[in-house]
């Protein structure tokens, strides 16, 4: 069986087969209407989604199954103190796979611990969010045609933007892309993503805090919200909730075929006179979105049944119930779960937290 939980669960090659088998859907979807009759998707959203969790209820539609689940955790056995992980097990009890969203960090693995049927993170707090990544690698493939070769400049909140992370995980295991991460100081890169993703992977990035110097340079510019509902402090979003503002004007030393992506909600960082731009690929994205998960969700049940499709949830040198992670939303700090550790890959004496990614306190 395997898992979604980070978007290297998948392999190079199984990421994509997913991507291949969405691009046969959409050119015959009615062979594929009933490919899950009979099968149910349950999703279980702690935090609020419009695409993520309706995309994957018209995906499982489509293919023919049926969607359980609850989009507000106060009406579930939650609101009565019900663990995540007792949840997954209960729910699996009816389903055949699991689309969890959570704002606590980890939660998605935690679940994949114990349901015994696959389990998708459709995003954990500012941590991860892979099945927007497989959405964002099916519309580069059908915008770009391909996955190596590319300048991405990455806008807005890098710091709580799940979107961002998974999606250069993804992209750094491709050759020659090339990274910009336009941010202000507060809301750059967490340093695990620049320390164990780009320089473990070799790719080139580089910062900087104004969109105008890099617009010539990109292939892709994804656009970013800055996360208001990971805030501590409600004058810091204030402060830096107006960053970055994309109008036709900051397009004009774009390149003729750059695409601009965005996982959307947007609130202002995109001024609409940009969608009657051919290069806003963005609504093109959500459509892209739904076909994915049709594939993924394909993929995942015929993985189920096969003993060679595994993933290695947990690290062989996990360090157990040692050290506490520092991150007032991880899953082990906010349950009652064992904390688990694995020693950072090129920072000398840092320990890293397998559900969030943060560091021991
Ligand atoms: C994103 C998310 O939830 O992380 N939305 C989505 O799933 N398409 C981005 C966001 O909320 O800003």
């Amino acid at each position: 069986m395997k898992h979604l939980i980070d978007p290297t669960d998948l392999s190079v090659q199984e990421t994509e087969e997913i991507v291949d088998l969405a691009l046969r859907i959409i050119a015959d979807r009615p062979a594929y209407s009933e490919v899950c009759k009979g099968k149910k998707l349950a999703t279980l959203f702690y935090e609020p989604s419009t695409r993520t969790r309706l995309s994957f209820t018209s995906a499982m539609m489509e293919l023919g199954g049926n969607v359980i689940g609850f989009s507000d955790a106060k009406n579930s056995s939650v609101s009565k103190g019900e663990t995540v992980a007792d949840t997954a097990r209960v729910i699996s009890c009816f389903a055949d796979i699991i689309a969890m969203r959570h704002f606590e960090e980890g939660a998605p693995l935690v679940a994949a611990q114990v349901a015994g049927i696959p389990i998708i993170n459709a995003g954990d707090g500012s941590h991860s969010h892979p099945t927007q990544t497989l959405t964002d690698l099916l519309t580069i493939k059908r915008e770009k045609g391909r996955f190596d070769n590319l300048t991405i400049g990455f806008c807005g909140d890098l710091r709580f933007g799940r979107t961002v992370h998974s999606l250069i995980k993804a992209l750094s295991r491709y050759q020659n892309n090339k990274v910009i991460l336009i941010a202000p100081d507060e809301l750059r890169l967490p340093s695990y993503m620049k320390h164990e993703v780009c320089d473990k992977y070799g790719v080139e990035y580089r910062e900087v805090s104004n969109m105008e110097e890099v617009m010539p340079e990109l292939d892709i510019l994804y656009m970013t919200r800055v996360q208001k509902e990971r805030f501590l402090d409600e004058d810091d979003f204030d402060r830096l909730k107006d960053s970055f503002i994309l109008d036709p004007s900051k397009l004009v030393s774009a390149k003729e075929d750059m695409i601009i992506l965005h996982p959307l909600p947007r609130v202002n960082e995109i001024t609409k006179e940009v969608d009657a731009d051919p290069r806003a690929a963005y609504f093109r994205q959500v459509e892209n979105g739904k076909f994915v998960r049709m594939a993924l969700i394909c993929k995942l049940l015929e993985w189920a049944k096969d003993d060679s499709k595994t993933n290695q949830l947990v690290p062989d040198d996990v360090i157990v119930n040692q050290h506490r992670c520092a991150n007032k939303r991880c899953i082990s700090v906010m349950e009652n779960v064992d904390s688990l550790f694995r020693k950072a890959e090129g920072e000398d004496g840092v320990y890293r937290c397998v559900y969030c990614e943060s560091k021991a306190k």
